[in-house]
């Protein structure tokens, strides 16, 4: 992986976000709605999500749920507060915070999530250790992520367009999955592909459990 950055404002694209991408993100959503219906404790669980953006996973979130979403981005977060509003929830806090530097004490949460988020920040790994130390013993973290293909055809194709994707929709292609699985006190317990167009997945939804 480079240690170039991706760009990381979404200004420009928050009036549209909904209309471009939740269709293509659907599946990853709906993976995410499952893990939060089977949350343990219901009543007591914390659940965290990482680059909340305009609350697209908000439509998935069970009422009784305790709920903080983070964003760096004013303009994607005004989105899901309007969304927040329309559901008319108490338990959900939304915050300007950087995924990189959270506020939140160490072993906090019981679920941490982050869809399309890490390979969109200037550092996928500063961002999974943050979301790791914030997260309870046992707890689980979920990460939807567009990684690095092993396919050498796909890779090289992938690779042509990391540039684009980078300078033009704000996330990178050269993170790899052994990377994440190399992290401190986690464990991969699931992994699948997610967000097809075409029959080509465009993101693999990962859950690790913290040890
Ligand atoms: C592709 S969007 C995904 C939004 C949402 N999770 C979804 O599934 O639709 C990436 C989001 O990550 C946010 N982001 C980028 N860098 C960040 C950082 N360092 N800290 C927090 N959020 C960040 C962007 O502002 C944007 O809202």
């Amino acid at each position: 992986m480079t240690s170039k950055p991706a760009p990381r404002d979404y200004s420009f694209i928050a009036p549209l976000y909904d209309h471009i991408f939740q269709r293509f993100l659907s599946e990853g959503h709906h993976e995410i709605g499952n893990l939060l219906r089977n949350v343990r404790n219901k009543r007591t669980a914390k659940v965290l999500e990482v680059g909340v953006g305009s609350g697209l996973s908000l439509n998935y979130l069970p009422p009784s749920i305790d709920y903080k979403g983070i964003d760096i981005n004013e303009k994607m977060l005004i989105r899901a507060r309007d969304k927040a509003k329309m559901l008319g929830r108490r338990k959900i806090v939304l915050e300007l915070m950087n995924a990189q530097k959270l506020a939140m004490k160490d072993n906090s949460y019981d679920l941490v999530l982050a869809a399309s988020v890490i390979t969109a920040v200037d550092s996928p790994l500063q961002t999974m250790k943050e979301m790791i130390r914030v997260t309870k013993k046992g707890g689980h973290i979920a990460v939807i992520a567009n990684l690095r293909e092993n396919d050498s055809v796909r890779s090289q194709f992938v690779k042509i367009l990391d540039p684009i994707t980078r300078k033009y929709m704000g996330f990178r292609t050269d993170l790899d999955l052994e990377s994440l699985k190399r992290l401190r006190n986690v464990k991969l317990l699931q992994q699948k592909k997610v967000n097809h167009i075409l029959g080509f997945p465009l993101s693999s939804f990962l859950l690790f459990e913290k040890r």
